[in-house]
C-alpha cells in the first residue's frame, strides 16, 4: 500500500478550514477529518448527560465516561453513539463551551489517539488547532490559515442563520475572539503555527483560488 499523504490545516474558528479541507478532499479523493467536530461532539455528551452545565463542568465524571462516547465520521455526517449530530454541534450552546472541554489534557489524548488511527492507512485532510504541532507533526504538507475577524464572524453568523438560531453578528464575534483567546493560551496544544507550516491568509483568496492554489502545492510535494 503507498503511503499515506497527510495535509495539516490549521487555524483559529471560522477562518474557512473545514471549506478548504472538504474542498480538497474531494478533488483528492482523501478522508477529511474535523477535528473540531469531535471536540464539539464531546461536548454536547457532556451536555446532554448533565456533566457541563452552565459552564459548570464535572471533569471527573465526564472523564470516566470517556469509553462510552463512540465518535465516528461518515461522509458529511457526524455520529455520536449512533446519533446524527451534524448539525447540534454546531450551536452557539457547543461553541460557548467547547473551549472549556477541550483545555482539558485527557480529552485532548482520548481524541489524539483516535485522530492519529485516521491518518495511518489512508491519506487524509484534517483540519483543526493541533494537527501540524501535535497530532501530526510529520504531515506531508502543513497550512495555517488566518482571517480576518469580522469576516469571520459573518462568515459564522450565515452559517448559523441558515440553521435559524437565535443570535447577532455581535454576538458570535465575542464567541470568536473568547474562543481565540482561550484556545491560543492554553497550556496544553495552543493554537500556533508550525514552523514549517505555510501561512495562508483566507481575506485574500476565493474559496476556489485557495483551493487550487493549495492542490498546486500538493502536486509539487507528491512530485
Ligand atoms: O474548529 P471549531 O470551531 O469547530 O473547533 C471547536 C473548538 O474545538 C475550538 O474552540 C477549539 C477546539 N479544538 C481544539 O482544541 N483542537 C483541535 N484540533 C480542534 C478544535
Amino acid at each position: 500500500m503507498k503511503k499515506p499523504f497527510v495535509i495539516a490545516i490549521d487555524g483559529a474558528s471560522s477562518t474557512g478550514k473545514s471549506t478548504l479541507a472538504k474542498g480538497l478532499a474531494k478533488a483528492l479523493d482523501f478522508a477529511h477529518v474535523d477535528s473540531g467536530a469531535m471536540y464539539r461532539g464531546i461536548t454536547l455528551y457532556a451536555q446532554q448527560n448533565g456533566l457541563l452545565v452552565n459552564n459548570e463542568f464535572n471533569t471527573k465524571a465526564l472523564l470516566s465516561q470517556l469509553g462510552d462516547i463512540n465518535l465516528r465520521f461518515e461522509g458529511d455526517t457526524f455520529w455520536l453513539n449512533g446519533v446524527d449530530i451534524s448539525t447540534e454541534i454546531r450551536s452557539m450552546q457547543v461553541s460557548e463551551s467547547v473551549s472549556l472541554v477541550s483545555t482539558i489534557p485527557e480529552i485532548r489524548s482520548f481524541l489524539v489517539v483516535q485522530q492519529r488511527i485516521m491518518g495511518t492507512d489512508q491519506s487524509v485532510v484534517m483540519d483543526g488547532r493541533d494537527i501540524g504541532t501535535v497530532v501530526f507533526p510529520k504531515a506531508d504538507l502543513k497550512l495555517f490559515l488566518v482571517a480576518d475577524v469580522n469576516i469571520r464572524a459573518q462568515r459564522r453568523f450565515n452559517e448559523l442563520n441558515t440553521q435559524n438560531a437565535p443570535t447577532t453578528v455581535a454576538e458570535v464575534r465575542n464567541n470568536l475572539v473568547e474562543r481565540d483567546h482561550l484556545d491560543s493560551t492554553r497550556a496544553d496544544s495552543p493554537l500556533v503555527q508550525a514552523d514549517d507550516a505555510i501561512l495562508l491568509d483566507a481575506t485574500q483568496f476565493t474559496v476556489e483560488s485557495m483551493r487550487n492554489h493549495v492542490l498546486d502545492l500538493v502536486a509539487k510535494r507528491l512530485g
